[in-house]
Formats: structure tokens, C-alpha cells, sequence
């Protein structure tokens, strides 16, 4: 993607922001895609699958420091009854962590760009936060959360752990994601959704999904419903349902 469609989306996105907001408020989560934004995540998804088979898998607990992200991208395996924090709901995946200004990466660093900038102007902060670890306390947690076919999952929940780190800062707390799987053709079944405030259960991974962006309030109920139970399955797949985040974890 060259600088100008680079520029283009960013500004059509940044357009929208108070369509983005207002969704958000009335309905809990917006939805947002265009030509620009289908061609970078085409290509950011391409880049992530030359990158991800090289990568070795490391168990779900063990240690990696953020600082070394930008020489060592780290693929880890996420797979129990808890989440990485503790959080009692289950899951299978496996996440691949990425230094968001790493110009090797080309789409890949300009997605997670753009995710960071909309993070952050949606929440009424600095447009560069996260961005500088040091002198905010928090780094731009940018990952790929890939479910395998064969069971790839995660259980409804509500984002709670890094909600009320944030708040302790006044930071609000945003989930913004990018889709890069496309069902009927990646995966068949399951993908990922969330309850809307009448409880009724909103598919994230629709036809329409491959491309685009969705903001969403982590307070309402989300997961991963299981991705094709019917097959064994296996982590050096390119299949699956894959999507990216881009998050302010706390220093450690
Ligand atoms: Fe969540």
C-alpha cells in the first residue's frame, strides 16, 4: 500500500469518528470498511502468513519483554481454562505479539498504525500514546489472534482486567479490531461475536467482515464461537479465523 491510500484511509477513517462514537454509545460497537481498508488488510493478512510459520510457538506462560518485540516477533500458544491475566474463561488460539514501528512489517506496521491512531482519538487521547512505553507507563500490545480450524475458541466474557488498569490512569478502555479471515472461504464454521444490550447475539465474522474494522465496548459480552470442530487442528494452518488487535497493556 503506497503512502497516498495509506493517507486516504486514515483521514476517511478519522472523518468518521463521530458516526464511529455515536455507534458505539447507542449500539455498543460500530463497524467500519472501505476499498483502502480491504487492500491493507489483504495485505497486512498476507504478510502475516509468510511471517507467522517462521516463528517458533512458546507456551502460554512464558515471559517475553516487550522491548525485544522489534528483533523478535513472539508466537505463543493460548490455550486453557484462563486467559494469560488469570481471567477465568477458556480459549484456544494462539497470538503472535509485533512491534508496531517495525518498517519491516510495511502493511502490517500501517495497520496497527491506524488502529493506534483510532484507539486513541476515539478515547480523546494524545494520538501518539502508547507509543513512547516509558514516559506513559503502557506500550501498544499490536497481535494477531489467530483460532486454528479444529477448535479454535474463546469463551464469552467481558474485558475486565485491563478496563480497570486504565481507569486508574482515567485512560477509557476501547476495543478496536481488524478482520482478517474471511468465513466460507478461511473457516466454516464459528467466528467471532458480540451480544448487543438486548442480548441478542451480533456474527463479527460475516461475509461483509473481510476487511474492516470494528470498534466495540469490551463492558459487552464477546468470544470466538468454537471454528470448525469437525477437523483435528493445525497451528501451521494459514486457515482459521484470524483478526488483530491493538491494546495499552501496563509495564510490568
Ligand atoms: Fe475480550
Amino acid at each position: 500500500m503506497d503512502d497516498y491510500y495509506e493517507t486516504s484511509l486514515k483521514q476517511n477513517m478519522l472523518n468518521a469518528i463521530g458516526s464511529i462514537r455515536s455507534d458505539v454509545e447507542v449500539s455498543g460497537y460500530s463497524v467500519w470498511r472501505s476499498e483502502e481498508s480491504l487492500n491493507l488488510i489483504e495485505n497486512s493478512r498476507k504478510q502475516y502468513l509468510k511471517l507467522f510459520k517462521s516463528l517458533p510457538l512458546h507456551p502460554q506462560t512464558e515471559k517475553f519483554k516487550p522491548d525485544n518485540l522489534e528483533t523478535n516477533p513472539w508466537r505463543k500458544l493460548c490455550v486453557g481454562a484462563s486467559n494469560g491475566i488469570g481471567d477465568p474463561y477458556a480459549q484456544f488460539l494462539t497470538t503472535t505479539y509485533l512491534n508496531d514501528s517495525n518498517i519491516n512489517y510495511g502493511a502490517l506496521s500501517s495497520l496497527f498504525d491506524l488502529m493506534i491512531v483510532m484507539r486513541n482519538t476515539l478515547t480523546g487521547m494524545p494520538v501518539e500514546f502508547g507509543k513512547d512505553s516509558e514516559s506513559c507507563g503502557y506500550w501498544n500490545a499490536c497481535r494477531i489472534h489467530h483460532y486454528p480450524r479444529g477448535g479454535g475458541f474463546m469463551s464469552e466474557h467481558r474485558d475486565t482486567h485491563f478496563p480497570s488498569v486504565l481507569d486508574k490512569d482515567g485512560i477509557p478502555f476501547l476495543q478496536v479490531m481488524a478482520c482478517l479471515s474471511k468465513p466460507n472461504e478461511h473457516f466454516d464454521e464459528g467466528g467471532g461475536f458480540i451480544r448487543s444490550k438486548k442480548g441478542i447475539k451480533v456474527p463479527l465474522d460475516n461475509t461483509e467482515s473481510y476487511g474492516s474494522f470494528v470498534f466495540f465496548d469490551g463492558a459487552m459480552r464477546h468470544g470466538v464461537d468454537t471454528v470448525d470442530a469437525h477437523i483435528i487442528p493445525d497451528f501451521l494452518s494459514p486457515l482459521g479465523r484470524v483478526a488483530a488487535f491493538a491494546n495499552l497493556y501496563e509495564i510490568l
